[in-house]
């Protein structure tokens, strides 16, 4: 479960903003995995609403979606009903999964480990609990990617973060550094072969454009960094937006703080193998 987003009740509007970006550098690495892609069983680790495994099922064999919230199990279950047969869901953490050693050919997990309670100051410890156990699972030579954001994305690929300044922080504290995840998928029994950032796709689609999105609910609920604003600040952060507004300068202000989004992408996907 997220220590500090409410999915049960996000659940609901998850997908009318959100995207699932990088789909085709995960395939891709999925396709190196010991059995060809079309017979591939892979994990989604915090699978949410069945994003990432709605857009790989006409490529993989079968999935195994894992979420902790029931939210965004039933959301999950309900869109990809389709595909009955070829994905199972399963309430579960992803540090204690429920399947057998070396059963797997792929892991994915994407956007899920900020949500851990975590302590950087201590190397990352749930992180490592995590990547242990899918370790556990694959099958030697079996692929894991993880979607996540480097310092440099959260700093300058997110137009509105510099409006809730604090929250941006909050958030960024919560990402383990790039270099830092790959000591630790080292440590804990996987061969880094290289990261991919995705420039041309932002995680809200073509909503993330909408320079008046930050008012709605339904679009904040498209980005965890709004769940960690403190009470004020979201009115403060809210009426300077509207006061942009007011002078006709809210265009140029996103302009200018998405400047940098195109050239470094807001994700990044690592792709590593189980040695
Ligand atoms: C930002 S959402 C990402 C959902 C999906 N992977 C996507 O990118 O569309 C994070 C998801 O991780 C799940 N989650 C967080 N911590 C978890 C844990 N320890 N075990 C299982 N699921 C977890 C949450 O319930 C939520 O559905």
């Amino acid at each position: 479960m997220s220590s500090y987003e409410n999915y049960t009740h996000k659940s609901g509007n998850y997908d009318r903003t959100r995207e699932p970006v990088g789909t085709e550098v995960i395939i891709g690495c999925l396709a190196h995995a010991p059995v060809p892609l079309d017979r591939t069983v892979i994990l989604d680790a915090g699978c949410g609403t069945g994003s990432y495994s709605e857009a790989l099922l006409g490529y993989v064999g079968r999935i195994e979606a894992v979420d902790l919230n029931p939210g965004m199990l039933e959301a999950a279950a309900r869109k990809l009903a389709w595909a009955e047969g070829r994905i199972s869901f399963h309430s579960s953490r992803i540090d204690e999964l429920p399947f057998e050693e070396a059963t797997l050919d792929g892991v994915m997990i994407n956007q899920v480990l900020h949500h851990l309670p975590d302590d950087a100051s201590e190397g990352f410890p749930a992180h490592r609990l995590a990547f242990r156990e899918f370790a556990r699972v694959l099958k030697p030579g079996g692929i894991l990617t993880v979607s996540t954001c480097s310092q440099e994305q959260l700093r300058h690929g997110y137009w509105h973060y510099p409006l809730i300044p604090e929250a941006a922080d909050a958030l960024r504290n919560r990402y383990v550094p790039l270099d830092e995840l790959f000591e630790i998928l080292d440590d804990c029994g996987f061969a880094h072969r290289g990261s991919f950032a995705p420039v041309d796709a932002t995680v809200q689609g073509e909503s993330y454009f909408d320079p008046r999105g930050p008012l709605n609910q339904e679009w904040r609920d498209g980005d965890s960094v709004w769940s960690l604003v403190a009470g004020d600040r979201l009115d403060h952060a809210l009426s300077r937006l509207r006061k942009l507004d007011e002078r006709g300068e809210l265009e140029t202000y996103v302009a200018r703080n998405d400047a940098l989004r195109g050239h470094i992408g807001q994700a990044t996907i690592v792709y590593a193998s189980r040695r």
